[in-house]
C-alpha cells in the first residue's frame, strides 16, 4: 500500500507532500482507497459531504468505524493521515487471514479536508458529516484562488446543497477508533492512547494600509501593514509564553507583495492552542491589542476574523481505558513524565501529560493536534491510537515513524478491532 501511496502529491519544491482535498493529488489518493476497497471487497459508500467510507458487511448492529484522512498540508509528511487508512486496511487483512468474521460491520473512512489546507477550516468533512458546522458557511468557504467549497464540490459529483449532517449514517457507527502518527514528543512507546485533544483555533488578521513606493515615499509619510503584522507575530509568540499554550503565525499573504513596493493589505492566520480556553482567548486578546496598538502608530486598520474554534475534547473514558487495556504489554519505562506546562504534547499545558500505565496497559496521553476524532467524539464515543514519532516533527517532510512502530500500530488496531466488533 506505502508503495503505491508515497509518489502521490510529493513537493518537489519544498519536500513533503502537498495533497490538498480535491486537486488532483488528493483525488488519486481518493482513487487509490476505492481500488483498495474493491480489491477487499469492502463495500463503498461516499456520503453527502465528500467522505468516503469502506465496509465489511458482516453481522449486525451498530458498525466499528476506524480510519483517518488522505490530504495533507502543505509539505507535510507521508504518515498524518495516511497511516490510520493504511493501518485500517492492514488490520482487516490480518483479521481475515486469521478467519476471523465481525459480529458488528467494520468501517474504514476517509474523511474529506481534514487539514483545512485548501478551504481554511480544519475537519470540514467530519464537522459537516456531525453538524458542527453550517452547511450555508461551508459552501462559501473559499480556497486560495477565490473558488468556494461548493463550486468545487459540486465539480465533482456532490450535490452543495445537499451537504450537512447525516443522521442516518451517523445512527449506524457505534464508536470510531482513528489510528494517528503521534505529533508530539511525548510517546516513548511504540503504541498510546489519546486521552484528550487540547483547544485550539485559527484566526485571520487584515492588516490594511496604503501601497506606495519603496523609495520615494519618506518613513513619516508610510501606512505600513507591515509593521503592526511584525508586531502581531512577536505579541502572539508572548502571548503564548504567558498563557502556557502556543501560537503560530504559518501562512500569510502580502498584497501587491512586490520587493519595491510598501504593501497595501497583508493577512495573517494565527493558530493558537492551549491548556483551557481562557488561555487560547487571551493569546487572541493579547495579539489583537498589540497588533492595534502598533496598527494606530502607523496609521492601519486591524481586523480580526475568527475562522474555527474547537473546545477541549475529552475521549470517552470507557473506550479509552478499555483500548489501553487491549493495547497492553508491559509499560514503556520511560513513558511516565508528566508533560511540561505548555511543552509537550505540543501545548499540552497543565492537562495531564502521559501517565504511567498501570502493568499492561498502554500510555495515555493527551494532543496538540486536531483531529476527525475529536469532532466524530460529540457523536458517537471514539478515541485513538498513537503510533511512535521518534523525533515528534509532524506538517513537515521530516515526520517519520518507524517500521517496527507502525506494525505494532496495525497489531493494536487488529486487537481492538477484533474486541469491539466480536462483540454482539
Ligand atoms: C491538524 O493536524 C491540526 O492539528 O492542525
Ligand atoms: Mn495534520
Ligand atoms: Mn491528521
Amino acid at each position: 500500500m506505502w508503495a503505491e501511496l508515497l509518489p502521490i502529491g510529493r513537493d518537489a519544491a519544498i519536500g513533503g507532500y502537498r495533497r490538498f482535498s480535491w486537486t488532483p493529488p488528493e483525488l488519486e489518493c481518493r482513487a487509490w482507497f476505492r481500488d483498495q476497497a474493491r480489491r477487499r471487497g469492502l463495500r463503498l459508500e461516499a456520503d453527502r459531504n465528500g467522505n468516503l467510507f469502506a465496509w465489511w458487511d458482516a453481522g449486525s448492529g451498530p458498525a466499528v468505524l476506524t480510519g483517518s484522512h488522505l490530504d495533507s498540508v502543505p509539505g507535510g509528511g507521508a504518515f498524518d493521515g495516511p497511516l490510520g487508512v493504511v493501518s485500517a486496511l492492514a488490520a482487516i487483512d490480518r483479521l481475515r487471514a486469521e478467519g476471523w468474521t465481525p459480529r458488528r460491520p467494520i468501517g474504514v473512512a476517509v474523511f474529506a479536508e481534514e487539514e483545512g489546507a485548501r478551504f481554511g477550516v480544519a475537519c470540514l468533512g467530519s464537522r459537516l458529516l456531525t453538524g458542527a458546522i453550517d452547511p450555508a458557511r461551508a459552501r462559501s468557504l473559499r480556497d486560495g484562488d477565490g473558488r468556494t467549497f461548493g463550486e468545487v464540490i459540486a465539480e465533482h459529483g456532490l450535490d452543495p446543497e445537499a451537504i450537512g449532517p447525516e443522521e442516518d449514517l451517523l445512527g449506524r457507527i457505534g464508536c470510531f477508533v482513528e489510528l494517528h502518527i503521534e505529533q508530539g514528543r511525548a510517546l516513548h512507546a511504540p503504541v498510546g492512547v489519546a486521552s484528550a485533544i487540547i483547544p485550539h483555533g485559527r484566526w485571520r488578521l487584515d492588516f490594511t494600509g496604503r501601497g506606495d513606493h519603496a523609495g520615494t515615499t519618506r518613513l513619516a509619510d508610510r501606512r505600513d501593514p507591515m509593521l503592526p503584522f511584525a508586531r502581531a507575530v512577536l505579541a502572539a509568540r508572548d502571548g503564548a509564553a504567558a498563557h502556557g499554550g502556543v501560537a503560530t503565525v504559518g501562512k500569510t499573504a502580502v498584497v501587491p507583495g512586490g520587493v519595491n513596493a510598501i504593501p497595501s493589505r497583508v493577512t495573517a492566520w494565527l493558530d493558537a492552542r492551549g491548556p483551557d480556553e481562557e488561555a487560547v482567548r487571551r493569546i487572541v486578546a493579547d495579539t489583537l491589542q498589540a497588533a492595534r496598538r502598533a496598527g494606530a502608530d502607523h496609521g492601519v486598520s486591524v481586523e480580526l476574523t475568527e475562522e474555527s474554534f474547537t473546545a477541549v475534547v475529552d475521549f470517552d473514558r470507557a473506550l479509552r481505558d478499555r483500548l489501553a487495556r487491549i493495547v497492553g504489554g508491559p509499560p514503556a519505562a520511560d513513558a511516565g513524565t508528566p508533560a511540561p506546562r505548555g511543552a509537550a504534547g505540543g501545548g499540552a499545558g497543565d492537562r495531564p501529560g502521559p501517565h504511567a500505565p498501570d502493568a499492561g496497559t498502554a500510555p495515555i496521553l493527551p494532543t496538540g493536534a486536531g483531529h476527525d476524532a475529536g469532532v466524530l467524539a460529540a457523536r458517537v464515543p471514539s478515541a485513538m491510537l498513537f503510533v511512535r514519532n521518534p523525533t515528534g516533527v509532524s506538517h513537515a517532510p521530516a515526520e517519520h515513524a518507524e517500521p517496527d512502530d507502525c506494525l505494532a500500530g496495525v497489531a493494536a488496531l487488529t486487537a481492538v478491532l477484533k474486541d469491539l466488533a466480536g462483540e454482539e
